[in-house]
Order: C-alpha cells, then sequence, then structure tokens
C-alpha cells in the first residue's frame, strides 16, 4: 500500500541495546548499517558522517549518551554522573555547527541530574522521546510549510533535509512531501550539493524511494533555473537560527538565497525549534565548521584536482534574515523573520 506521507526510511535506530545507523557514506551504492556500542564510535560515526543533518547528529547523540551511561553506571555506580562528562565534551566535539547536537546533550545532561540508580531505561527513554519529537515536529512543519505553497509549481532544495537528515520525514524535505502530496508542487529541483553530493546521492535516493520524482542539478545551475520562472519556492533546512533569524545551512545556500530574492523567488527555511540558538544575537556568531580539503580536492579517493592546488571547504553559510520570507518551526510560521518575531515564536509553548 502506498504510504500517504511518501516516508519509509529511517536513518537512525536503537535496535537490540545498540545505536544503529545507515551509513549514509555508501548511499545510494549501497545500503549498509553499522552497529555502535560506544561513545566514542558514536563520536566519530557524526565526525565522519555516517550520519548527518541536524537533527539526525543531535538524535544520535542522545542515543550516545545512553551508551555512554550505561557503560560508566556499570564501572562505577557511585561516581557515573562524573564520569559521564568526558563522553559528553567527546559528543561535543564531533561537530560545531548544528546546534542540535548541544541542545540534546543538554537535555539529556539535565535528565540524567535527576535520575537514582541505574541510569538505562530513564535514559534510553529521553533519547527516544527525542527522536519521537523530532518526526511529529517535522509532520506539522510539513503541514505548515506546505500551506504557504499557494499556487502549484516547481520548488528547489540544498542538501539533505529529509528521514535521512532527522528523525525522520525531514523538515524542509518534510515539506516538499507534504506539499507533493497535496498536489501543491509539480516538480522537484535537487542541487548536487559539492563536495558531499548530499542532494545527488541522498536526497535522490529518498525521493526515489518514496516515490517522488525528482530532477538535480549542479548548484552552478540555480541561476538559469530560477531566471526561467515556474521555480516558487527555494525550500531549505537550517543547522543553526539565530536570535534574528539569521540561518546557517549547508554551504551554497547563502548563494540561493540572494538568487532566490534577485529573481523574485520565495525563500523558506524549515527547521524545529531545537535548531534554534537564542544565545547569538545573530548569523556572524554562528560557528562554520571548516572540514578537510581532501574532500573537495578527491572524489571517492580519486584526485579530481590539478596536484598541488589547494583548498577552502567551509561545510556552510550564513543566509542572513532579511533574504528569509518564511521560517517554520513546530511552533510556528514567521515570514520576514526579526529579532522580536523570533522571540515571540520561541517564548510560545508546543
Ligand atoms: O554537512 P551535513 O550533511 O550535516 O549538512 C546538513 C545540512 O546542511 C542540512 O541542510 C541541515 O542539517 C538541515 S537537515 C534537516
Amino acid at each position: 500500500m502506498p504510504n500517504p506521507f511518501h516516508d519509509s526510511i529511517r536513518a537512525v535506530e536503537w535496535s537490540n541495546g545498540a545505536l544503529k545507523l545507515l551509513d549514509q557514506r555508501a548511499l545510494p551504492r549501497q545500503r549498509e548499517h553499522l552497529v555502535i556500542e560506544d561513545t566514542a564510535g558514536t563520536a566519530q560515526a557524526i565526525k565522519d558522517m555516517v550520519v548527518r543533518g541536524a537533527p539526525a547528529i543531535g538524535i544520535t547523540a542522545a542515543y550516545g549518551v545512553v551508551l555512554a551511561a550505561r557503560a560508566c553506571y556499570a564501572r562505577s555506580p557511585a561516581t557515573w554522573k562524573q564520569d559521564i562528562e568526558t563522553d559528553l565534551e567527546l559528543l561535543a566535539r564531533s561537530r560545531p555547527t548544528a546546534v542540535n547536537l548541544f541542545w540534546a546533550l543538554e537535555r539529556m545532561r539535565r535528565h540524567a541530574a535527576t535520575l537514582g540508580g541505574d541510569p538505562y531505561p530513564a535514559l534510553l527513554a529521553e533519547a527516544q522521546r527525542i527522536h519521537e519529537e523530532d518526526i511529529a515536529a517535522n509532520r506539522r512543519m510539513g503541514e505548515m510549510g506546505a500551506e504557504l505553497i499557494q499556487s502549484p509549481g516547481a520548488v528547489l532544495t540544498h542538501c539533505n533535509t529529509g528521514s535521512l537528515a532527522t528523525g525522520g520525514y525531514g523538515t524542509a524535505l518534510g515539506v516538499i512531501r507534504a506539499a507533493y502530496a497535496a498536489g501543491r508542487v509539480s516538480q522537484v529541483f535537487a542541487d548536487e550539493t559539492r563536495p558531499w553530493l548530499q542532494g545527488a546521492r541522498l536526497t535522490a535516493w529518498e525521493l526515489v524511494e518514496d516515490r517522488i520524482p525528482v530532477t538535480l542539478l549542479c548548484e552552478g545551475a540555480a541561476a538559469h533555473l530560477l531566471k526561467q520562472g515556474g521555480v516558487r519556492w527555494v525550500i531549505v533546512g537550517a543547522d543553526r537560527i539565530a536570535a534574528n533569524g539569521d540561518t546557517a545551512n549547508k554551504i551554497g545556500t547563502y548563494s540561493l538565497a540572494i538568487l532566490a530574492r534577485h529573481h523574485g523567488v520565495k525563500f523558506m527555511v524549515v527547521a524545529p525549534t531545537s535548531t534554534v540558538d537564542m544565545t547569538l544575537a545573530g548569523g556572524d556568531q554562528i560557528p562554520i565548521e571548516i572540514r578537510a580539503d581532501s574532500e573537495v580536492l578527491t572524489h571517492a579517493g580519486h584526485p579530481v584536482a590539478a596536484q598541488g592546488a589547494q583548498a577552502w571547504n567551509p561545510a556552510f553559510d550564513v543566509a542572513p534574515a532579511e533574504l528569509i520570507d518564511a521560517i517554520v518551526t513546530e511552533r510556528g510560521v514567521i515570514l520576514s523573520p526579526t529579532p522580536e518575531k523570533m522571540a515571540v515564536m520561541m517564548g510560545r509553548q508546543d
């Protein structure tokens, strides 16, 4: 039976007392899973992009805390709360930009502080709540974001923001799923997203799996596409949204925001409130991860650049709030974000 949500993939699972990750480095060639039983393995998997996407990183880290607490309690029931701090630091060092990582670690730390006795069942339940709340937030954002798309047309997305990047269903891709199911999207364009090719390898894979037709383009083709008309919305996710609405997302998002404004195309950011960092006044304060130059100079282990060339590889950039038409979170939609509107939205209860 067709899934009414066009949603069949899960990247992060808890299975038989261990963390099970779909290895996103191998997609779309192979569907392989890694089973991880310790914190060091969890941190390494985040660093190496086995799992990626801001909400999925946060959920993975939450399960990493469960693994840490289980091991620390088994070693020393009296001191496990102090002992897991080293593991929390290890997880926090895995990737710097997606604030969902730090949000999830803090939530798990707060929950751990309330516990007596064996922490494993209660921390596992908390990690599973984080996971389930993320999927529920995505479904809600999907509905609200889809309603913003008033006249059916094409949409353009960047990177991968779907089930693979979240607990399930997706943020920007959740909106696209919901809008497609409602007949509001005639065509989905996806940037291939150099250098990791999240668009070509992951977004295209999960849309094809879920029977949503997708057309790929090199991100260099986006200006030409938007100039032709037909694309109504550019829809992206976020790794961190500052208190004024400035949004860090996959490198290339800033260019898309400029292109969209230039061509009169609307620009939507879709992210749960766990991606909002109200401690940072503006996007200039968001730490931007710089990854290895080998990711630009090689592809699948083979050199693609002239020997001796150097590379610069920022993984994210910041789209300023004034270029964003709508921010969609599970707590509501903000049109033309300002610090005041962000504060009101973040003050709302779920
Ligand atoms: O480097 P990645 O693949 O982790 O980057 C992911 C993105 O930039 C996504 O757009 C963002 O995390 C939102 S995912 C719902």
